[in-house]
């Protein structure tokens, strides 16, 4: 998350909405989402959250390519009474705040280049539309978005965006699911990347730990590779129940002053279900390390 930008672009609305403009895309651009729309549907039978794949339906519109929101946004009204609306870009969290409460998902309106296939900077609408939207046709995700959206207001006036944005990034775009057969991807930045719907599963790398609300608000988080911690949940009713049944305000209070956790650390108190070794992140490190030499 941080949705910061300092000006508003002129073509923006006052809410930093922009038009899709879905007729300006071109031949290249429509061919580059069925690619990964391809990819990412094969690949995700079986590692990811069943109420994904129930939602992934909607993105199946009358015409090929890129989706366009207006025949998107007329089936995700029905569904769950959400709409997607275009954006040139980051946006102040306190616009991305007002667009969630009010069940509006901000997405970028450009597609990635042959050259960023698998590394962007910012998020495409292949992230923001793919990786987002089906989860926000099921009804209980679509509530938690909602009150994640009022929560950010809040935690604006609180002073605790910071903490409030790790709970984001650890579930919405990062997050595990336990399932009857183990565990499951659910997270957005997961499900939209071909490498990592494998490494958060299957790469004894990163550590995979059970959600725990006040242990997630202290943990630091990577944004420039993958994680090196997921959290599991046991159900979006689960994530639903203890957000919304919990008044953040003295959550935050109690933090205040709390150290951060590492984003590779594992404490006693975790429940583990696997003990990362690292191994990824290390090597990364250590390449790193001989380029800066
Ligand atoms: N219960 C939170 C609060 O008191 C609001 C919230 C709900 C935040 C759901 C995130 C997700 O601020
Ligand atoms: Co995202």
């Amino acid at each position: 998350m941080t949705h910061y930008t300092t000006v508003r672009p002129p073509e923006a609305a006052p809410d930093w909405t922009i038009p899709q403009d879905w007729e300006r895309y071109s031949a290249d651009e429509h061919a580059m989402w069925d690619h990964l729309f391809e990819r990412q549907t094969r690949l995700l039978p079986g590692r990811v959250a069943p109420a994904f794949l129930e939602g992934l339906d909607i993105l199946r519109l009358s015409k090929p390519g890129i989706p366009d929101f207006a025949e998107l946004n007329a089936r995700l009204m029905d569904a769950t009474g959400w709409q997607v609306v275009a954006v040139p870009g980051l946006v102040p969290d306190a616009v991305f705040f007002d667009h969630l409460a009010n069940r509006r998902f901000v997405a970028g309106r450009f597609i990635r280049t042959p050259e960023q296939i698998d590394y962007l900077e910012e998020p495409d609408i292949f992230h923001d539309v793919f990786g987002h939207v089906p989860l926000l046709a099921n009804p209980v995700f679509a509530d938690y978005m909602e009150a994640y959206g009022r929560g950010g207001q809040r935690a604006g006036e609180l002073g605790a965006i910071e903490r409030l944005a790790r709970l984001y990034w650890y579930t919405v775009e990062f997050g595990l699911l336990r399932g009857a057969d183990g565990l499951q991807i659910y997270g957005a930045g997961i499900v939209s990347s071909f490498s990592e719907s494998i490494f958060a599963l299957d790469d004894p790398s990163p550590n995979r730990i059970a959600f725990d609300l006040r242990r997630v608000m202290r943990t630091l988080y990577r944004i420039d590779d993958f994680q090196q911690t997921y959290f599991v949940i046991d159900s979006f009713e689960d994530l639903l129940r203890q957000t919304v049944e919990n008044d953040f305000a003295p959550l935050y209070r109690a933090l205040q002053g709390a150290n951060d956790i590492g984003a590779a650390d594992v404490l006693d108190s975790d429940r583990v279900d696997h003990r990362g070794t690292q191994d990824y992140a290390h090597a990364k490190a250590l390449s790193a390390g001989k380029h800066n030499a």
